[in-house]
């Protein structure tokens, strides 16, 4: 029996919860920090052979996992619970000897855990070093993963690929820049992260609810031509950008020819019945083998029975590469879509 500690976007780790039930009936899950995090139990077959599974067809809501190698409850001194950590990352000097190490340290809102990330880090740092580890920040061999929630304080060493996110819990940070037009282009630069889609492949974009046009700067950026639609203004810094044309418009009113673009992006407010109609009925447009990337609004409704329903109504039309709930998403998924050739 190896146990894990899962994490999903906050509220929505009893889906995650119960979509992983439904496509892994042997695994055992109970809640830990309300909506968010929660354990993986996995017992009849090898923890290597589940992970394979699991990455081969990954979750929609399971942001992030790591192995529970040690587990012990959370006193209220800080000594013995720095201690503890300490002796854990000792543990860990066969295996990190020579290579690099993330260590990190996540605790839940409601959590008496007193340090914090850099602080916990920093505590482990020594004893792993003095196994001749490097302790860096990303793109590691290793991560450490320390976990505090209200009563129990969880740790464990995995491959970075087996916690589905080498970032923390699955929390994927961008740089906040100068001059970002807004936050939804987190999502978009999150989307080609995650799905290894580099977005500078493509050449000519159609961008729908594209306002204010955080998603279409990001593509203008990489050098694509983009056709913003949305009947909403977009943001002054765009006017006159010569890769853009904005079409002030309905997405549902509009007709474009045959091939005219190899991406597609929609973000649209709008029931995502309606989005999934507009997007199938553009499709035409977009090259056979183009892609595209839409957020899938879940509008409150019964998620896993929402997205099942509307992944057969785009399969109709696209064949569906990932569909996962990205960190920057909040009500909503993101598909990555191919026009089927
Ligand atoms: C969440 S915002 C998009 C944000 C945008 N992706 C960005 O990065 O700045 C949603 C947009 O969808 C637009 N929208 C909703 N329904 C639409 C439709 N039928 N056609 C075109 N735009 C639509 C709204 O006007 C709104 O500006």
């Amino acid at each position: 029996m190896m146990d894990f500690i899962g994490t999903a976007n906050p509220g929505f780790a009893p889906y995650a919860m119960d979509e992983l039930k439904r496509k892994h009936p042997e695994v055992a899950v109970s809640g830990i920090a309300p909506g968010e995090t929660f354990r993986i139990g996995c017992p009849s077959r090898t923890p290597d052979e589940w992970l394979r599974e699991l990455r081969r067809d990954e979750p929609i809501f399971l942001r992030h996992l790591f192995p529970v190698e040690a587990e012990s409850a959370l006193g209220e001194d800080a000594d013995s619970i720095a201690e503890t950590m300490i002796g854990f990352a000792a543990s860990c000097a066969d295996r990190v000897r020579g290579a690099t190490v993330a260590v990190q340290v996540r605790k839940s809102q409601d959590s008496p855990f007193p340090f914090g990330s850099a602080e916990g880090r920093d505590l482990m740092r020594p004893a792993l070093e003095a196994a001749g580890a490097e302790v860096a920040a990303r793109d590691t061999r290793w991560i450490l993963s320390v976990y505090a929630s209200k009563k129990s304080l969880y740790m464990g060493l995995s491959a970075p690929e087996d916690n589905l996110s080498d970032w923390p819990g699955g929390a994927v940070r961008f740089r906040r820049e100068e001059g970002l037009i807004s936050r939804a282009a987190f999502k978009l630069l999150e989307a080609e992260r995650t799905f290894g889609l580099p977005l500078g492949r493509f050449s000519r974009a159609l961008d729908l609810g594209a306002a204010p046009g955080g998603w279409t700067s990001v593509l203008l950026e990489r050098g694509l031509h983009v056709t913003a639609v949305d009947p909403a203004e977009m943001a002054d810094s765009l006017a006159g950008h010569p890769g853009l044309a904005h079409l002030r418009r309905n997405a549902a009113e509009l007709s474009f020819p045959p091939g005219a673009f190899d991406l597609l992006v929609s973000d649209m407010s709008w029931d995502p019945r309606h989005t999934c109609r507009i997007v199938s009925g553009l499709a035409p447009a977009l090259v056979p083998g183009g892609s595209a990337i839409v957020t899938l609004k879940l509008m409150h409704r019964k998620p896993l029975q929402t997205i099942s329903q509307l992944a057969e109504e785009y399969a109709k039309t696209f064949d569906i590469r990932r569909i996962k709930q990205l960190f920057h998403n909040r009500e909503e998924v993101t598909m990555w879509l191919k026009r089927r050739a």
